[in-house]
């Protein structure tokens, strides 16, 4: 198809893409080197540098500097990366960088760059049993080594929400993080996984006496994803996409999750809301280890009286009206108590409490969603899904049912896909397995030949454009063929009956040219 790879001497471990517009370029790190390509085109490389590394993340840092770190043979370490037009050098700044970076490329790490403070979760020594979430570069703060606050986890994303941008309540921009880890608060025979979502704030300096240079902010809750009438609990986060959107309000975090037990081959979607992030987090119980004798520690609801201000928030407003200007102002008490206890009693339900997509047969392991508005002028938020196996899957929201419409294979070999990457801008996706990447457009509407096809294939990218007899991307047909007659059918309506009788399923078999014929998902249907 309309599948371009990149597959050179010397590419091997790739572990991160970083997309960048402004220079038209992807780069690509992977073991002991990074790779400029042109973005338009992946299989021309523009430049490429070598380095004594396992390279394991690129940030933007502005426009002429990335922020590059690697495992140095054991030694963490990163450096910057100046572009200038198509060359690419190291600056040679080398720094030890312990906690910025992991021991080795198998210990899992998330990490973000803002503004010149760097926050990173991963390991902070070689054998991996000092797991931190810290702040480097400007004010460093970090976690506590203690098992109530990280207990053996296994870090998946972390994101930036500028919660601060007109704020009624003065509140402040936080950092997410989403991870994986052994669960304290559930009594159980065996060592019971659970996802969580934490989250600390931005402007946290940590406390005078107590908690100092140690986040002040930071309260962990579980991220939920079951479906209990099956006994389904996806307890397991393997990535996370944040879809951002003007008034971060609106912003919507979808995560892929598997199960720990049970149905090894079922994979989940769930997505969450802000609000209900918010809620947890500003106005929900605390948990409290209790000790009982003769018995190990238990974890219940916290129902003694809380500290004020609220144990865990950031300085808003009220925190200033009561004179707690930064976090080191706040007393020992708060302090005491949310160094006790970071885990919230309430769960992070998703939207509709129940996956917005399962699939049986797939292992998702990656994420990229891209809202698109269709000839309808209804938005729909498209979820690229990768697997381990090297497909590709296409799937949307259509009038409530969760549809995938399109099942691509990646790669010739089955390897699973390790990083995948939008550009809105370009209406491309960029996918990586260890040994390759590949780019790929986000629609193929030339594939469907008929009109019929066209809309039965329900992709909010394509239309059908009688004037052309042609099916087309949205993206490139802004203004004639399709708006210029009104009084053709629309093709809403027509989708609208596709998908009827596909639901009764009367759909012709082979009618539609795509690459594999999938059937809806229906979340408690037949499939499963
Ligand atoms: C995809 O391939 C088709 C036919 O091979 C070609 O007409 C079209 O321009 C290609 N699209 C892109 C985005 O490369
Ligand atoms: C790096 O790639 C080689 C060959 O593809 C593979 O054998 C090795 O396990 C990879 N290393 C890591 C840390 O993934
Ligand atoms: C990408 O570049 C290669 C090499 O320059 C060329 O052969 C190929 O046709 C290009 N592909 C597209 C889709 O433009
Ligand atoms: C980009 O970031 C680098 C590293 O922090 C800094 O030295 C440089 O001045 C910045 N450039 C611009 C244009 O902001
Ligand atoms: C690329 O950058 C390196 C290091 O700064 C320099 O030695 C080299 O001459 C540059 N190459 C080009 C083509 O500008
Ligand atoms: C907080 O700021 C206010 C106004 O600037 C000031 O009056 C007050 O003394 C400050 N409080 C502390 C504890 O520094
Ligand atoms: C998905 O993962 C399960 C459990 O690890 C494994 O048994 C199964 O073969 C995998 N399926 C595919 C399609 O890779």
């Amino acid at each position: 198809g309309n599948i371009t790879t990149f597959r050179e001497e010397g590419l091997a471990n790739v572990s991160t893409l970083l997309v960048n517009e402004e220079t038209n370029t992807l780069f690509v790190g992977g073991r002991e080197a990074v790779f400029a390509l042109d973005l338009n085109n992946i299989s021309r490389e523009t430049a490429r540098i070598r380095c004594q590394n396992y390279i394991l993340f690129l940030h933007k840092i502005n426009a002429s500097y990335l922020y590059v770190c690697g495992t140095n043979a054991y030694h963490p370490t990163c450096d910057y990366m100046v572009i200038h037009g198509t060359n690419i050098s190291l600056q040679g700044r080398a720094e030890e960088s312990r906690g910025r970076c992991p021991f080795e490329p198998t210990q899992k790490y998330a990490s973000v760059f803002v503004d010149g403070e760097f926050y990173s979760a991963t390991s902070n020594n070689f054998l991996g049993t000092e797991p931190i979430i810290l702040r480097s570069m400007r004010n460093p703060v970090r976690t506590e080594f203690k098992t109530s606050w990280l207990n053996e986890p296994s870090f998946v994303s972390m994101e930036i929400v500028h919660e601060s941008e007109s704020n009624p309540e003065g509140d402040d921009d936080k950092i997410y993080v989403f991870f994986t880890e052994t669960a304290v608060e559930f009594e159980f025979y065996d060592k019971l996984l659970v996802s969580r979502i934490a989250r600390v704030c931005r402007g946290d300096l940590g406390g005078k006496r107590v908690l100092q240079r140690r986040w002040t902010s930071f309260l962990k809750s579980r991220l939920s994803c079951s479906v209990p009438e099956l006994n389904f609990h996806f307890n397991i986060v393997q990535d996370i996409f944040l879809l951002r959107r003007r008034r971060w309000q609106d912003s919507i975090f979808y995560g892929i999750f598997s199960q720990q037990w049970g149905r090894l081959d079922i994979s989940a979607v769930c997505a969450y809301s802000m609000k209900t992030i918010q809620e947890v987090f500003s106005k929900g119980s605390y948990k409290g280890p209790v000790t009982v004798e003769h018995s190990p520690v238990k974890w219940m609801v916290y129902r003694g009286e809380v500290p004020v201000p609220r144990p865990g928030a950031c300085i808003d407003n009220s925190a200033r009206s009561m004179g707690y200007n930064t976090s080191t102002d706040l007393p020992d008490k708060v302090l005491q108590f949310v160094r006790d206890h970071p885990l919230m009693d309430d769960s992070v339900n998703p939207i509709g409490d129940s996956p917005v997509l399962l699939r049986r047969g797939s292992n998702y392991t990656r994420i990229v969603v891209d809202r698109v508005t269709g000839l309808d002028q209804q938005t729909y938020d498209v979820m690229f899904l990768g697997t381990d196996d090297g497909y590709l899957h296409k799937a949307l929201n259509c009038d409530g049912e969760m549809f995938i419409v399109e099942e691509l294979q990646l790669f010739l070999a089955p390897e699973p896909v390790q990083s995948l990457q939008l550009s809105s801008e370009k209406g491309m996706l960029y996918g990586g397995s260890q040994s390759q990447v590949v780019q790929l457009p986000v629609c193929q509407c030339h594939r469907y030949r008929y009109c019929m096809d066209c809309i039965l294939a329900r992709d909010p990218y394509c239309a059908w454009a009688p004037a052309a007899h042609g099916c087309v991307s949205l993206a490139e047909q802004t203004a004639p063929p399709i708006s210029e007659k009104p009084a053709q059918t629309p093709p809403v309506e027509l989708a609208r009956k596709a998908q009827h009788w596909l639901q009764r399923g009367r759909a012709v078999e082979g009618g539609v040219q795509t690459h594999k014929r999938v059937g809806h998902e229906s979340l408690l249907g037949s499939s499963l």
